[in-house]
């Protein structure tokens, strides 16, 4: 049997990461974070060949590098987080060539997710802003997870004031909804929700009930699924 697929998509600390993170835990599912494969490229642009966003061939090498050097250590890489990085790679994520050197790794995971502690992963959960409409678009099960401006400007605040980092709350709300803008408003694989996807809104839920929500929606989902192709 083909292994199930879970897509995630959302906006900026919508909460997509940490619920897909629980939900693969919860059902023994191989997790990938496709950010994190955009923002390696734009971290490698940057940091490695000196580059901009602005450069498309360098751009485009970038992503070339990921796709042909992508492991662990590549996309677990802290310095992905900071916050030139994640508005460099809103813009080469824009780029329509960065994103098909960059699709058949995501494809491949959905379709053969690796092993989780040694053995075969029951399905694959990925999370990103296209998974549910470009990357995997016959996902069993799509979440479009969201919240207020406020709600995610702080969480991130929070999350880089408890990593040390030295942050203004008034500027990462600005670098947010300008990020979200530009991922929304981009004319290959924008930021939706899938037209069969179900929302959900974090803005008053702990993570722990996002997930009972979230397990719930797959849960009723799936077993709709199925009753439909019972004989
Ligand atoms: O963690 P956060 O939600 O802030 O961002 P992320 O998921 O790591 O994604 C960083 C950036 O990568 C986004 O702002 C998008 O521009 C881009 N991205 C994308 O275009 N498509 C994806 N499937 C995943 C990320």
């Amino acid at each position: 049997m083909a292994s199930l697929v879970i897509a995630i998509d959302g906006p900026a600390a919508s909460g997509k990461g940490t619920l897909a993170r629980k939900i693969a835990e919860r059902l023994g599912f191989a997790y990938l974070d496709t950010g994190a494969i955009y923002r390696a490229a734009a971290h490698h642009l940057l940091r490695n060949m000196n580059s901009a966003p602005e450069n498309e061939a360098d751009a485009i090498a970038a992503a070339e590098y990921v796709r042909d050097n992508l492991d662990d250590n590549m996309t677990s890489n802290p310095e992905l987080r900071a916050e030139d990085v994640a508005q460099a790679t809103s813009k080469i994520a824009a780029n329509q060539k960065v994103r098909e050197i960059l699709l058949d790794a995501q494809r491949k995971y959905a379709e053969s997710p690796p092993d989780v502690n040694d053995a075969m992963a029951g399905g694959a959960i990925l999370d990103g802003r296209d998974i549910g409409t470009v990357v995997c678009p016959k996902a069993d099960v799509k979440l479009f997870v969201t919240a207020s401006n406020e709600v995610r400007a702080k969480r991130r605040y929070d999350e880089q004031i408890s990593k040390g980092v030295d942050v203004e709350y008034d500027a990462i709300l600005a670098d947010m909804i300008e990020r979200d803008k530009r991922d929304r408003e981009r004319s290959v694989a924008p930021l939706k929700p899938a037209d069969d996807a179900f929302v959900i809104d974090t803005s008053n839920d702990t993570p722990k009930d996002v997930l009972a929500r979230a397990l719930d929606i797959i849960r009723g989902h799936l077993a709709e699924q199925v009753a439909k192709n019972a004989p």
